[in-house]
This record gives structure tokens, C-alpha cells and sequence, in this order.
């Protein structure tokens, strides 16, 4: 049996919409940051025949099944039992395809020798989950032209910030990222102009990570965060993932910054809020979240490391 952890990641500038081509590639270039306080863990081992297990419970997983298919077109993979945990809500907006990809491309590679390295496990969690590229490495990633694969713009200790994480509920979201951003892209009537702009966006938000200016980050990435919302709710059927939890959450984090403190709030597609801060504005953000009416817990994070084998 091999075991492999990753962490979820949260992007500050979003992908939501892939090109027209195959390979699960994103139409924007987009970037994040690892969350340490979050971790799926995946063990893989030999079996009769492909199971799969997600947090205790054999299921099947139509995505998982596509994936290994593609990836013995290319390797020779046996059968595996595929058993993997998340410490935190599964399919809810909290990434958890992203580190499970990532986990599970990491510890197949080791259990079949299939002797990848970092940067082809990341086009391999790509195929499954294109955010997932960006939960192999640690800190700040990018996932960017020509290539898309994923590269590290810079190790976590280059800025330690700080994560809280408002879980204003822990279903399961209504519909899936892939199948959102296929409906934005065709429905959407902004649809465009989010693509234009994603890349003066990306540029922004990666020379205020250079520079640790947390200003400039906190306002690129609230407002790409929101355009990316724009177009989620101008889809038709139209796209709603937050609460009344997740705009009180939002209304809060911009009430803390105007009483003084360093912090920003980011949302995917689901209703948890992440708000992203300096250390020293971590304890007030986190007590003054979990007294925000609605939130269900609060989940504190500093940032992760990437995908990696474990014994
Ligand atoms: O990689 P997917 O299919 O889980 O899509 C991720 C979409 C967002 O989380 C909303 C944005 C992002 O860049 O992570």
C-alpha cells in the first residue's frame, strides 16, 4: 500500500471555463495558494478489480473512472483499491477534487513506479481536475500558457498568510464545477469579458505576491473572485452558490477592513467563504466569522505544502 497527502488550494484569480480543445485545459491563466489546515489523504494498494472508497464509503465516480482510463492509455496500472479521506466537506466548494487528484496521482505514481516527476503528475491531476495541477506544489502556484502545467511562483514562506475558512454548510453543491463553467461559457452574456480580463487580473495579482503588497492583492483578487460570480449568477439556468451565511460572511470581512485589519475574502464555487489575512489580523477575523449568524465552523489554515508520499 502507498499513501499520499495533499491540500486543497484556493485560487485568488479564477479559473472557470476551459478552452475548446481537449486536455481539460483552462481558457485564463489563474494562481493560488496551498491551505496546510486542510488534507485529503489517499491510499492505494492492489486488487481484484478498481474499487473505490471516498471518506469510508464505496462509491463510484464517473470522473475517477474516465481518468484511470486515460491514464492506462498511456501507463500500465493494475487494479487498484483506491481508498481516500478528506478532513474537511467533500464537493462543497472546498477544493477536495483538487487535492484528490493531487493525492492520487502522487501515490499512484509511486505504488506503479510510473516514475513521473512533479511537473508531468501535475498535467496528469490536470486530466482530472485542472485546478488539481496547482495541489502538487506548496505556497503560491500558477497555472498558466503554453503549457499549463502548474509552477510555483513562490514557496509559502516567501508570505506566510493566513487562511479562515466560514463552512456555512456542508452539502454537496447543486452543480458541479465542470458542468458550471460549460454553461457560463456558452450562456453567459460577460462571459468575454471575464476571459479579457483574466490576464491583466493574473499579472496584478502576481507582481502583489512578488512584492507581499497585501492592499493590491486584496483588491484584485475580491474583485476577480466577483466577476467570476457575476458570471456564474448571468448563466442560464443561472448559477447561484451562496448562502444567506456567505453574504453576511462577505459583509463582515469588509467590516473588518475598514476597522483596521488585513483581510480579504475569496469564494468558489459553493457557499464557504475563505478569507485570506495577515497573521495579525488571524484571531479577530476567525472569532469575528464563527459569531457570524449562519456559520456552521471555522477552519484556520496557514499554507500548505505540495502533494507528497507519506509512510
Ligand atoms: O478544477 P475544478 O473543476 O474543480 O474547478 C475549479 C473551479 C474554482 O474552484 C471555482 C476556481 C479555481 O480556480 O479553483
Amino acid at each position: 500500500m502507498t499513501t499520499a497527502h495533499a491540500h486543497p488550494n484556493i485560487a485568488l484569480v479564477k479559473y472557470w471555463g476551459k478552452q475548446e480543445k481537449p486536455g481539460n485545459l483552462p481558457a485564463t491563466p489563474n494562481l493560488s495558494i496551498s491551505l496546510a489546515g486542510l488534507t485529503t489523504v489517499t491510499h492505494v494498494s492492489d486488487a481484484p478489480s478498481d474499487t473505490f472508497i471516498l471518506n469510508s464509503k464505496e462509491t463510484s465516480d464517473p470522473k475517477l473512472v474516465r481518468w484511470l482510463e486515460a491514464l492506462r492509455g498511456t501507463f500500465d496500472v493494475p487494479p487498484l483499491q483506491i481508498d481516500s479521506g478528506n478532513d474537511f466537506p467533500t464537493s462543497a466548494g472546498l477544493a477536495s477534487s483538487a487535492s484528490g487528484f493531487a493525492a492520487l496521482i502522487t501515490a499512484i505514481n509511486a505504488h506503479c513506479d510510473l516514475g513521473l516527476n512533479q511537473e508531468m503528475c501535475s498535467e496528469w491531476a490536470r486530466v482530472g481536475s485542472a485546478s488539481a495541477a496547482r495541489s502538487i506544489f506548496g505556497g503560491f502556484v500558477a497555472l498558466v500558457p503554453p503549457q499549463w502545467q502548474a509552477i510555483p511562483m513562490a514557496k509559502r514562506d516567501h508570505w506566510p498568510l493566513e487562511v479562515v475558512v466560514a463552512v456555512t454548510s456542508n452539502e454537496p453543491k447543486s452543480v458541479n464545477s465542470g458542468e458550471g463553467m460549460e454553461r457560463s461559457r456558452l450562456t453567459s452574456p460577460y462571459y468575454n469579458a471575464w476571459v479579457r480580463d483574466a490576464t491583466t487580473d493574473f499579472a496584478a495579482a502576481s507582481e502583489a505576491i512578488e512584492r507581499r503588497d497585501f492592499l493590491s492583492l486584496a483588491a484584485v483578487a475580491e474583485l476577480n473572485c466577483l466577476k467570476m460570480h457575476s458570471i456564474m449568477l448571468t448563466s442560464q439556468p443561472t448559477l447561484s452558490y451562496w448562502t444567506p451565511a456567505s453574504i453576511a460572511c462577505m459583509d463582515r470581512v469588509r467590516s473588518l477592513r475598514e476597522e483596521g485589519h488585513d483581510v480579504f475574502f475569496t469564494v468558489d464555487a459553493g457557499p464557504q467563504i475563505k478569507a485570506v489575512c495577515l497573521p495579525a489580523s488571524a484571531d479577530a477575523v476567525a472569532s469575528a466569522l464563527s459569531e457570524t449568524p449562519g456559520v456552521l465552523e471555522v477552519i484556520r489554515s496557514s499554507l500548505g505544502e505540495g502533494a507528497r508520499v507519506v509512510l
